[in-house]
């Protein structure tokens, strides 16, 4: 086993949902990801999952690999702020994600189970029910709900019912609803997670292919390979903060 000192002082990132911003997801995405993490930590009862973690996050693409357990969707749920840190702090942009729900409109989040993301039984429905709580008129919302639909190919799964929808169908409905609202930061838990290798190519190619900023959880290495900045998390820790060959090189000598 090679022992891992924790990461301090490097750059992160953050998401979610909730009432317009003051700034304009159009202005983010021009931003690119600008998330803090400072001295932020989780502890649930006696049980660390992530021990108190500094370091920034900018970038087009970040990867997050680990063991099971290592803590990367407690550190992602922290950046959306649906984990509140036990310790520290978590900004957006220079908002504080656990005491202000603006700095998480800007934040889409595909969990890792996306049948726990679809609230509405009808997908277009779905996609419509994130853009009537930010108060879009009716006419903005099939409007977007359509582009959406468009954007992804999507059209034939509008009036489909969402728990008849395949694992792969499922995954693209659940980025039409996160997307549909305009993020300009997206994070994925495990989104290729039991897909086939044709619908893991198409959720490759729609993650490639984001104009959004995108934080990638992921058991699936090849999804993370091209990316410059990968996240590796060993028993709550930074166990890796570098170019996907490298982190992807001590995850191997973890994992060993
Ligand atoms: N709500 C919770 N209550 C208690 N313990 C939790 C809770 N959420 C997470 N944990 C624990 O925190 C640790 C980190 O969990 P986390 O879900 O972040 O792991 P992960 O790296 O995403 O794992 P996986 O690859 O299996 O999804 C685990 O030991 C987990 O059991
Ligand atoms: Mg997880």
């Amino acid at each position: 086993m090679v022992p891992f000192a924790p990461f301090t002082g490097r750059r992160c990132r953050q998401p979610d949902e909730g009432p317009a911003s003051a700034m304009s997801s159009e202005k983010m995405r021009g931003m690119g990801l600008d998330i803090q993490f400072e001295g932020a930590g989780v502890n649930f009862g006696a049980r660390v999952a992530l021990q108190p973690l500094t370091l920034g996050i900018n970038g087009k693409r970040i990867g997050v690999i680990g063991l099971n357990g290592s803590g990367k969707t407690t550190f992602a749920r922290l950046i959306n702020g649906l984990t509140k840190p036990s310790i520290g702090r978590v900004s957006v942009n220079g908002r504080d994600t656990s005491d202000e729900k603006a700095a998480m409109a800007d934040v889409g989040f595909i969990f890792q189970s996306p049948q726990n993301q679809i609230i509405l039984p009808i997908v277009r429905d779905d996609i419509a029910f994130g853009l009537k709580r930010r108060g879009f008129t009716k006419a903005e919302i099939e409007a977007k709900v359509e582009a959406v639909l468009a954007r992804f190919g999507a059209e034939a799964l509008a009036d489909r019912r969402a728990h008849e929808l395949s694992g792969g169908e499922l995954q693209v409905a659940a980025l039409c609803s996160v997307l549909a609202t305009g993020p300009g930061i997206l994070i994925l838990d495990e989104p290729t997670n039991q897909l086939d290798l044709k619908n893991r190519a198409l959720v490759e190619g729609i993650i490639a292919g984001l104009d959004e900023s995108a934080i990638v959880i992921t058991h699936d290495l090849e999804l993370i390979a091209g990316f410059e900045r990968v996240l590796l998390f060993h028993e709550g820790r930074l166990a890796a903060d570098a170019p996907a060959a490298e982190a992807i090189a001590r995850y191997r000598e973890i994992a060993a």
